[in-house]
Formats: C-alpha cells, sequence, structure tokens
C-alpha cells in the first residue's frame, strides 16, 4: 500500500488561448502547477510567456479556455484572481517610485486587510490594531528578503537588483499560494542571481507554489522540480529540467534552427523559399549588368 498522497494541483491553465486579431500569441496551452512545486516557464522572445502570464492573472480575457486556482475556476479580473491567492511581478518593474520601501510593500497589503473605507478614513481602533498589523508583516516581509535596513528609502533609489526583491516582497504581502515571477532575474549580477534562486527554494519552502519565466538557463534547471518551453505560443516541451535540457527541439528553438513539424515551420519554409527565389533574381539580375 502506498503512503504517498497525490500532489494536488494549485493552479491549472487549461487550453488557453490568447490571440490578438490575427496573431495567436497563445495556443492552446494547458499546464499545471502542484502544491510544492517550482516550475518554469521557458521560450525565446516573443513566444507568448508574459502573455500566458496575463491570461493566468486575468490582465488579459483569454481567447479561449480556464484558468482554476485549487480547483476553482478563476473570473479573469486582475482584483479577484489575487485575492483567490495568486500574485505576480512584472517584466519590467512596476512599483510606486516616490514611495518608500515600506509603503511598497503595505500596497500590496491592501487585498488582505478587512477594514473598509470608513474605518480608515476616520482611522478608528479597529483600523489602527489593523494597520499595525500590516506594518509588522510588511517588516517581516523585508527581512525576509533582506531590505529591512533600507524600509523608509524611496525605491526609486534602490539598486536595479533590489527593486526586483522588493516587486517579490510586495507580491508576497498579498499572502498568495502560487506566485508567478515573469524574469525575476533580468538584469541582475551573478551573485544576486544566485540569492534570488535561495529567495525563491525559501518561497517554495514557506508553502508558497512558484511559477517562474527567466532567460538564464543554469537559474531555471538549479530551481525548477518541471520547466515547459513555450515557442511560438505552443507549449513544445514539458518535462525535468534533465528532459528539457537534453530536448534538442528546446536548443533548435533559441537557436532559431527549424526543425520538422516546430510551430511554424511550414510559414517559416515558405518564406525562406520566397527570399530565396527574390534573391536568385536579384543575383542574376546583377549578372545581365556585369
Ligand atoms: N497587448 C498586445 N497586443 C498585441 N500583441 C501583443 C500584445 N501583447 C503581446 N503581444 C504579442 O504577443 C507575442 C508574445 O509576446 P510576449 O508574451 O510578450 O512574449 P514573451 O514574454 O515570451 O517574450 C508577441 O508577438 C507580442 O508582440
Ligand atoms: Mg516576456
Amino acid at each position: 500500500m502506498t503512503t504517498t498522497t497525490a500532489p494536488s494541483p494549485v493552479l491549472e491553465a487549461n487550453g488557453v488561448t490568447m490571440r490578438f486579431g490575427g496573431l495567436t500569441a497563445v495556443r492552446s496551452v494547458d499546464l499545471t502547477v502542484n502544491s510544492g512545486e517550482i516550475v518554469g516557464l521557458i521560450g525565446p522572445n516573443g513566444a507568448g510567456k508574459t502573455t500566458f502570464f496575463n491570461c493566468l492573472t486575468g490582465l488579459y480575457v483569454p481567447t479561449e479556455g480556464t484558468v482554476s486556482y485549487k480547483g476553482t475556476v478563476l473570473p479573469p479580473k486582475p482584483h479577484l484572481v489575487t485575492s483567490a491567492g495568486i500574485a505576480r511581478t512584472f517584466q519590467n518593474i512596476r512599483l510606486f517610485a516616490n514611495m518608500t520601501v515600506l509603503e511598497n510593500v503595505l500596497v500590496g497589503r491592501h487585498t488582505r486587510t478587512k477594514e473598509g473605507l470608513w474605518s480608515a478614513l476616520l482611522r478608528g481602533p479597529g483600523f489602527r490594531k489593523a494597520e499595525a498589523a500590516s506594518h509588522e508583516r510588511a517588516m517581516e516581509l523585508l527581512e525576509f528578503i533582506g531590505l529591512a535596513h533600507k524600509a523608509d528609502h524611496l525605491s526609486r533609489n534602490l539598486p536595479y537588483g533590489e527593486q526586483r526583491k522588493l516587486e517579490i516582497a510586495r507580491a508576497l504581502a498579498s499572502e498568495p499560494g502560487l506566485l508567478l515571477l515573469d524574469e525575476p532575474t533580468a538584469g541582475m549580477n551573478p551573485q544576486e542571481t544566485r540569492a534570488t534562486e535561495e529567495l525563491v527554494f525559501a518561497i517554495r519552502d514557506q508553502g508558497i507554489a512558484v511559477l517562474v519565466i527567466e532567460h538564464d538557463m543554469r537559474f531555471i534547471f538549479n530551481l525548477c522540480d518541471r520547466v515547459a518551453c513555450l515557442v511560438q505560443g505552443e507549449k513544445l516541451v514539458e518535462g525535468t529540467s534533465e528532459v528539457v535540457q537534453g530536448d534538442e527541439r528546446v536548443v533548435a528553438a533559441y537557436l532559431g534552427t527549424p526543425f520538422e513539424g516546430a510551430p511554424g515551420a511550414d510559414e517559416l519554409a515558405e518564406v525562406e523559399a520566397a527570399e530565396a527565389s527574390g534573391a536568385q533574381s536579384t543575383t542574376s539580375t546583377e549578372g545581365k549588368a556585369q
């Protein structure tokens, strides 16, 4: 008799498709993230990774498909997705530049505080109590990411790597069960990248599942239990780091080498054929001119 319990899905994307006019940026993507997992999402620029995140978080309403969090289908509204338990960071840092580090984290907490508008305006005892608790939790999170000593600094004065960490703290402030990270180490030096790796492990150890987009393959393969590779909006390969690392289609996708059956390969072949015939006629014209 087996005693292992089946991993329970935190996130389930089913057949998610996102079209912009004639462009299909994400095509029928299925992806599951289970409790306790760190899952990586890789793929060349323009593959549809950020668009997929936007579909998961309600920023975009998918053309087709559903997104479920812990078994419940999510309405495609960012605030409802956040209060359900999904938090994210952005590929381009989105902090309030003129707020302090602490204030930025407090902003992330507002979905979790129950105090109403009047209570806040009148600054009654309930509000002050909630505010004190929020403040304490925000400081705890700053401690966790190693920025407590800069709580009063304006966020715009932080070096880039620390701004990225602060974004993670702000996302954690909504007390998520799933954290989505869009290129968390972009622009970081190798030490900062390694520290971010440790931070993501620590987040996972606190019971938060993680889905991370990143171009740094060493980071991805060290960190992730599973990796999915998107190419031209389609999920090409999914598996353990070893499986994905050894898959020649993934290598080909990054190097831009077309392979048989690749998404868009037929179109690419047509374009190449057209270009080749165009080039030939140019050459022959030049030949005549000589
Ligand atoms: N709001 C939008 N309107 C039109 N096209 C978009 C929009 N967002 C993304 N795209 C297109 O979708 C494709 C995928 O982009 P993106 O998801 O940003 O890729 P990645 O994050 O993998 O680099 C690109 O061709 C991009 O131009
Ligand atoms: Mg992107």
